[in-house]
C-alpha cells in the first residue's frame, strides 16, 4: 500500500512529498513539530498538542494561523487513507522557503507537512516490556520547552543509547536529571513520584500533563521536584513517557540494575490507567 502525506495544502503520495531546498526548515532547523498518537484510529489528545504548537509557534514568531478544524480534517483523512491504525501522526511547521540568510524575513509563508507512521505501542498486557537507559550530558539550549526540530543534542544521545543497547538516552545538567532525549523522566522512591517540574529545562509532555491528571485525581504522592543522578539509581521505579512510549518502564541505568530489574508496581498501574483514558477519547 502507498503512503499518502499531506504537504502544504494536497495530499500527495510519500515519494512525491517534497520541500524546497531553500526552506528553512531544512537549512536552519527553523520549524516546529508535533507528535500526535493514534490509538484505534482515535486521535489522543489533540486538543493538548494544539495547544503547545500554538505557543511553540508564538514563541518563534512564526506566523502560521492554526484552524483546529481543518487540522483535525487533515490528521483524520490521512488515518484514513493510510488505514492506520495505532501509530503516530507527525506534524512540522517550518517559517517557510527565503534564500539562505541567518536572520528571517517578514510574510514568509510557512510549510506545513505531515503524515502517519505504525507503531505498536509497548501496553501494559502480559507482554508489557521494559527497557535500559543510559545517562548522557544534557548539552541543549535553554528554550527546549519551544518542540523545535532542532534536535542535534537528542539525536547524538539516542545514537549513544542505541550504541549501547539501550531504548533512551537520561539527560543530566549540574548533576539534576531533566529529561532523556525524546520523553519525560520520572521516578518513584517511598511510594511518592517524582518529575523534574515544567517551568524550564524540560519539555512539557502531553503524555506527562495527562499523568499528572491520573495522579492527582487518584490521590498518589507526587512531587514536581529535581532529582540527582543518584536518586535515579537509588530509585524503586523508573519509567520514561512520551506520545511514541506511553508509560515504558525503565530496568537498568547504565550499569545500575533499578528494582532488580523487574517492573515496578505502581508504574504498570500509572500505565494501565493511562491506557485506559487513552481508551476512552473518540
Ligand atoms: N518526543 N521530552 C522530549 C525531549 C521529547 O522529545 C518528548 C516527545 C517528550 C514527551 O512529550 P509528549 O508526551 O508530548 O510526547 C519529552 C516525541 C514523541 C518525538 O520527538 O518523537
Amino acid at each position: 500500500m502507498h503512503r499518502v502525506a499531506y504537504v502544504n495544502n494536497s495530499f500527495v503520495p510519500m515519494d512525491k512529498a517534497f520541500v524546497s531546498i531553500e526552506d528553512r526548515g531544512l537549512q536552519f532547523s527553523d520549524s516546529v513539530y508535533e507528535v500526535v498518537m493514534v490509538i484505534n484510529k482515535n486521535l489522543i489528545d489533540f486538543e493538548h498538542h494544539i495547544k503547545r504548537l500554538e505557543f511553540s509557534l508564538n514563541q518563534l514568531s512564526i506566523k502560521f494561523y492554526i484552524n483546529k478544524i481543518i487540522i483535525k480534517n487533515i490528521f483524520q483523512k490521512l488515518i484514513k487513507k493510510n488505514s492506520l491504525k495505532n501509530g503516530i501522526l507527525y506534524l512540522q511547521i517550518t517559517r517557510g522557503v527565503q534564500p539562505r540568510e541567518h536572520a528571517y524575513k517578514k510574510n514568509l509563508k510557512p510549510t506545513f507537512i505531515c503524515y502517519t507512521q505504525k507503531k505498536t505501542f509497548n501496553l501494559p498486557n502480559n507482554n508489557f516490556k521494559s527497557y535500559k537507559a543510559v545517562t548522557y550530558p544534557d548539552i541543549r539550549w535553554s528554550r527546549v520547552d519551544i518542540k523545535s526540530t532542532s534536535l542535534l543534542p537528542n539525536i547524538l544521545a539516542s545514537t549513544y543509547a542505541l550504541k549501547n543497547k539501550a531504548y533512551e538516552a537520561i539527560f543530566i545538567k549540574n548533576n539534576k536529571i531533566t529529561e532523556a532525549a525524546h520523553s519525560n523522566v520520572w521516578i518513584i522512591k517511598n511510594n511518592t513520584i517524582y518529575t523534574h517540574p515544567a517551568k524550564s529545562r524540560i519539555l512539557n509532555g502531553i503524555t506527562r500533563l495527562k499523568i499528572i491528571e491520573i495522579i492527582k485525581k487518584n490521590k498518589l504522592k507526587f512531587k514536581e521536584k529535581t532529582f540527582t543522578l543518584k536518586q535515579l539509581y537509588d530509585a524503586d521505579e523508573v519509567f520514561i513517557t512520551s506520545s511514541g512510549s506511553l508509560i515504558t518502564p525503565i530496568n537498568k541505568i547504565d550499569n545500575k540494575k533499578i528494582n532488580n530489574g523487574k517492573i515496578g508496581i505502581l508504574t504498570k498501574k500509572l500505565a494501565v490507567m493511562l491506557i485506559s483514558n487513552y481508551k476512552k477519547q473518540k
